[in-house]
């Protein structure tokens, strides 16, 4: 028996949600998980053709979703200031930000700005994005916003002498270090909100392992090779984005929880409470990271 079941949440009709990467794997989940709620859902995608695929594809199994597409490329620091400001200026309230967009293991890549695409895209893009948004999102009552987090974080250490990979670069620790990244900055936001006394709160969630497209960095003769026990250790992409729904929606849930999958490793399994590494709680990292985050985003984040 689920703790979490979807059908069984309240709806959230009059509630807007943002969902970062909704076009396709856990975010598409995501955003037909809220939409089948009632909640109003803005598709924050970088390729507007696939986000209105995906929407006529929500639409087929939610026919009244109410949902709109603005633009966001998380590889442009521009662009988060554009989708920001487009935002703003339709809606005057925000209950849901589910940063969810990522990459994983690509060939070195850098943003516009010259950031290591992992943590420019998965991490500090999200950053700004918050922070841009955060005056809606203080006056909306009971706002959320969910990070997404990953098993992998747990070998992450930000690497505050090198944190964009100029002196040697290696695919999967800098994807641990983006996925640290995230879950210190969820854990930050909420002892700063803490501070306040604003019922919005900071929450952050991981799927567990799920074959999305998340996996097209991966070698293809290992994705070959292991193919045919993927079953074994992977969900489907709805299971996966349960701990997100669950974050976003379960009343029982409180600021600075992290969720993920029960089962064995947290690979698979029911939502539930997830274990993160005393590293991920650091308070002077995340206060370190913060400031650099601010300096190298050009931009201070006013709570
Ligand atoms: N799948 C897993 O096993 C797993 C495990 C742990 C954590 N996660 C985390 O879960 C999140 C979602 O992953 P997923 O498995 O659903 O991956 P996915 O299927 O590859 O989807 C990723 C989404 O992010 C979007 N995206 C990528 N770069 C972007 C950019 N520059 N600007 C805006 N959007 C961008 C993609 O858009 P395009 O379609 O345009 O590329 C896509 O919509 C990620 O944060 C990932 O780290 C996943």
């Amino acid at each position: 028996m689920s703790e979490f079941e979807l059908s069984k949440m309240p709806s959230q009709k009059g509630k807007i949600a943002v969902v970062t990467g909704a076009n396709t794997g856990l975010g598409y989940e995501t955003a037909l998980g809220l939409a089948s709620k009632e909640c109003k859902v803005i598709m924050a995608c970088r390729n507007k053709d696939k986000a209105e695929q995906a929407m006529a594809d929500i639409r087929k199994e939610v026919p009244n979703a109410d949902l709109e597409f603005i633009k966001l490329d998380l590889n442009s620091l521009k662009s988060v200031r554009e989708f920001a400001k487009v935002y703003s200026e339709k809606h005057d309230k925000l209950d849901l930000l589910i940063n969810n967009a990522g990459l994983m293991i690509p060939p070195l890549m850098r943003t516009e700005e010259g950031f290591e695409s992992q943590f420019g895209v998965n991490y500090l893009g999200h950053f700004l994005l918050t922070n841009l948004l955060f005056p809606i999102i203080k006056k909306t009552d009971k706002a959320r916003v969910v990070s997404l987090s990953s098993i992998a974080h747990k070998s992450g250490r930000i690497q505050f002498d090198d944190p964009n990979w100029q002196n040697s670069y290696s695919r999967s620790d800098a994807y641990s270090q983006s996925k640290v990244a995230c879950l210190m900055f969820a854990y930050e936001l909420q002892r700063k909100l803490n501070n306040l006394s604003s019922n919005v709160i900071s929450v952050a969630a991981h799927p567990g392992v799920s074959d999305t497209e998340l996996g097209r960095y991966i070698p293809k003769v290992l994705y070959y090779i292991f193919k045919p026990i993927t079953p074994l250790f992977t969900h489907h992409p709805k299971e996966a984005a349960k701990p997100t729904l669950m974050t976003a929606l379960d009343e029982n849930v409180n600021g600075g929880d992290y969720y993920g999958p029960t089962g064995f490793n947290e690979m698979k399994g029911e939502p539930g409470k997830a274990q993160s590494t005393g590293y991920s709680k650091k308070r002077d990292e995340a206060q370190k990271l913060w400031e650099l985050s601010e300096k190298l985003t050009g931009q201070k984040f006013n709570i």
